[in-house]
């Protein structure tokens, strides 16, 4: 089982890198953070979160995808921002609303190798634009204000003292 990282964590600041080869290895490691994320109970998880500094994630919303993305390339944003609240599994005990663009199209490949395009808006297109920026080192309370994101620091260290989930 993969261990997933907590914030603190300097793998989590990280700029990763291109995935390169498409081999058995990547397939393993997707499939392995398909089940991480399961267990967790997340929706999505990023390679950097697993302790890979390199650019794909996985996503998963009951009905509506389960799907790799390696690669990944946000080429289109909507004007538009809404206000949703966000968590994540490196972040646990920590919900905020977070305000992003409403709709996005991203380009990707699967495990493969192969180009896909995607459109996504709602809890899906909110999840692309999480899980994207962790490949940029970007946690979703480094879109917080300086005295939100103190607070919310401060919140996940008191849930998350004595190392409950490490
Ligand atoms: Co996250």
């Amino acid at each position: 089982m993969l261990h997933i990282l907590k914030l603190g964590n300097p793998v989590l600041g990280q700029q990763c890198a291109p995935v390169t080869e498409f081999n058995e290895e990547l397939k393993k490691t997707v499939e392995g953070m398909f089940e991480a994320m399961e267990k967790a109970d997340g929706v999505g998880l990023a390679a950097p979160q697993v302790g890979i500094p390199k650019r794909f994630f996985v996503i998963e919303i009951k009905d509506e995808v389960r799907r790799a993305f390696i690669n990944p390339q946000i080429v289109q944003t909507s004007m538009d921002e809404v206000m949703m609240e966000e968590g994540c599994l490196s972040v646990p005990g920590v919900y905020r609303e977070v305000k992003r663009p409403r709709q996005v199209t991203v380009q990707a490949q699967d495990v493969e190798g192969r180009p896909f395009t995607v459109t996504a808006d709602g809890l899906y297109g909110r999840c692309i634009q999480h899980e994207y920026d962790h490949l940029n080192g970007v946690l979703f309370i480094d879109h917080l204000d300086e005295v939100e994101k103190e607070q919310a620091v401060k919140l996940f260290k008191r849930k998350n003292r004595f190392g409950r989930n490490k």
